[in-house]
């Protein structure tokens, strides 16, 4: 099959990447590099199953890529991922992640897609539940506007699928973790803990650290993926990623320490607005549907993390 991966230069788009072409797939990849690096995707490019095209899913022109690129599937995983950038400025979050989105998603219907998978956030769709884990049947409840974003993206997939029958999933992530996650932004705790403990740096937590989150491995995600991006898999539905094991963010700084062999001392500063206080998925739906289920372990993926990150810093 020919997928499309919009956002292939990213951390979890490299990563889906990859599992495509293993899979034997032929993978067409876009990136406007804004945040992926051509490093992520040095594996994807050894073989012959792979093309890339430095390309903006904004762009009027990008309609006309993908009718000529002619995929079956599309995995669209091109977006800002800072929950506080959409806070500081929710119309750059809108326009990338809600137009960007939009003119995907009428890319696939002119080009006669397939399939159509969305990368949602099931860290933030459903806000601040009464009880844990949650499923899908959670109404959704934004507390961000990059939530926000993502809840009106699945709204789209509903509208492309009525009035035109694009066949489409919604993959709600959890919080997601493992080698190639950038640890310069705001987002991506495990890798930013990881880097500065193995730098000899400070580590800061947000708030008094007992948030709650449910952190799903990279490689996890990337199967799932490879499952929905099949047409006729999962159409119409939205599935929960995770794990729904609850971590807090002093334990996982406790394990990252641990895991570099360093002292668990973190330094503290005021909570940041937009944040949840706690979530976990349940992932249930995914298992009885996809035959999905996250195999890493939160402690042998930190111990992987840390591993790729240690070999990253020595080169
Ligand atoms: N990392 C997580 O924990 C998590 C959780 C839930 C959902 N997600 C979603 O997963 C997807 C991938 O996130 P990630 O963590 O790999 O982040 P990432 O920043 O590594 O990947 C996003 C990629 O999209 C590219 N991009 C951004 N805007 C673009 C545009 N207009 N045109 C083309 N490319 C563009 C960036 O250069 C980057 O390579 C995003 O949609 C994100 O919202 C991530």
């Amino acid at each position: 099959m020919r997928v499309l991966v919009t956002g292939a230069a990213g951390f979890i788009g490299s990563n889906v990447c990859d599992r495509l072409i293993a899979d034997g797939h032929t993978v067409f990849g876009v990136d406007d590099l804004s945040r992926g690096t051509l490093s992520n995707i040095e594996d994807a490019a050894r073989g012959g199953s792979f093309d890339f095209e430095r390309f903006d899913v904004t762009d009027p022109g990008f309609p006309a890529l993908v009718a000529r690129v002619a995929p079956e599937s599309v995995c669209h995983l091109a977006a800002q991922i800072d929950v506080r950038v959409s806070v500081a400025d929710p119309l750059l979050d809108a326009r990338l992640n809600l137009l960007g989105t939009i003119n995907a998603l009428e890319a696939a219907r002119l080009a006669g897609v397939d399939k159509f998978v969305f990368t949602s956030s099931g860290g933030s769709i459903y806000g601040t539940p009464a009880a844990l884990p949650v499923d899908e049947s959670q109404p959704l409840s934004p507390e961000s506007q990059y939530a926000a974003g993502k809840a009106a993206c699945e709204l789209y997939l509903n509208v492309y699928r009525a009035a035109y029958g694009l066949r489409s999933s919604s993959l709600a992530l959890a919080n997601v973790y493992g080698p190639r996650q950038d640890p310069h932004g705001e987002a991506g705790v495990v890798a930013i803990f990881s880097t500065a403990m193995l730098l000899g740096r400070p580590t800061r937590i947000y708030g008094d650290g007992s948030q709650i989150r449910d952190y799903v491995f990279v490689g996890d995600v990337a199967d799932a993926f490879a499952s929905v991006c099949v047409p006729g898999t999962g159409d119409g539905r939205r599935f929960n990623i995770g794990t729904g094991s609850q971590t807090s963010v002093c334990d996982l700084h406790s394990l990252i320490a641990e895991t570099v062999g360093v002292p668990d001392e973190p330094l503290f500063a005021p909570p940041r607005l937009g944040e949840l206080q706690a979530i976990a998925l349940d992932w249930s739906l995914a298992a009885r549907e996809l035959g999905w289920r996250p195999r890493r372990v939160l402690r042998a993926g930190i111990v992987e993390t840390v591993d790729w990150i240690r070999s990253r810093l020595a080169t």
